[in-house]
């Protein structure tokens, strides 16, 4: 397919953009990646992983400071504990590899130790370049297993029940898990999910959101004619009903209307953060 025909259906808007670019098979795979739940019982082989990790850890890093880590789970006991950890999230069990992405502002603390230096930036950007650092690499690792035919998902809802999953990954202060990751061969073709178009996402020289809702109305019908969410499907419908229009819009709203994770700050701060 075309760089053209790929925007196209990313953004299921016809465009001219792509037009005139040489396709690369980097920019084709970006282009048409979807996130996978589903994994063939095939395991990944280890040579392979040990690359796809060597990858993610090329990625850039704030100041140098590589202050993201990954936990790797082996243990199919501790895959399914995690997985149990939220009720929606037991197809993690199935994943053939799955690790816990974290960020990390615990080594260079340990290191201003070792050199006899203060630590003297213990504020909010300390928390925010590690999971910066941590999101940065997971992605990476993500287009790396994309290239070579690897599905993959991150999973934040590792996270619903914060303080279990960081116990069982036994982690030190200063260390905080962003999301997991599903790995595996794909056993079944997905949809692409439609993106926002690029007049909401991209703003030139300054921030402007005027045509926000005429955008974002257009954008709801072109994924409900893709998704037909039947009414069965639309989220939290004995609080919310059934909507008789449920584009993205409706259904993260109706997701965003209930609290969730609400102990996230308390759990980073007993990790030792300062986030002020
Ligand atoms: C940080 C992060 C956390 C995510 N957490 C979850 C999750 O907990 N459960 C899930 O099913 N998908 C999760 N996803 C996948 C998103 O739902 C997915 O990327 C989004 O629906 C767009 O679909 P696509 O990746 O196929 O384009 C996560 C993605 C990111 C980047």
């Amino acid at each position: 397919m075309t760089i053209n025909k790929l925007v196209e259906q990313r953004f299921g808007l016809p465009t001219k953009i792509g037009n005139g670019v040489t396709s690369n098979t980097t920019l084709s795979n970006i282009l048409a990646r979807r996130s996978c739940r589903s994994y063939k019982p095939k395991p990944v082989p280890e040579k392979l992983i040990q690359v796809l990790f060597a990858s993610a850890f090329s990625a850039p890093s704030k100041s140098d400071l590589q202050q993201a880590c990954v936990i790797r789970i082996e243990d199919q006991d501790k895959q399914k504990r995690i997985a149990d950890l939220s009720p929606h999230t037991t197809w993690i069990t199935k994943a053939p590899l799955f690790m816990v992405w974290c960020g990390d502002s615990r080594r260079i603390r340990r290191l201003s130790e070792m050199r006899n230096h203060p630590f003297a930036n213990d504020h909010l950007d300390a928390f925010m370049n590690a999971a910066v650092d941590a999101a940065i690499a997971m992605q990476t690792f993500i287009v790396a297993a994309e290239s070579v035919g690897l599905g993959c998902c991150p999973v934040s809802q590792v996270r619903d029940q914060i303080k279990p999953l960081s116990v069982e990954l036994e982690l030190p202060r200063w260390v905080f898990p962003i999301a997991g990751l599903c790995v595996g061969w794909p056993d079944r073709e997905t949809r692409i999910s439609l993106r926002l178009p690029l007049q909401t996402t991209i703003h030139t020289n300054s921030y402007d959101d005027s045509e926000l809702v005429e955008q974002v109305t257009d954008y709801d019908r072109r994924r409900e004619a893709i998704e037909k969410t039947p009414p069965t499907q639309q989220r939290m419908v004995e609080k919310f009903g059934v909507s008789a229009a449920y584009g993205w819009s409706e259904n993260r709203t109706r997701q965003y209307a209930i609290p969730a994770r609400a102990g996230f700050g308390r759990y980073v701060r007993d990790q030792g953060f300062n986030l002020s």
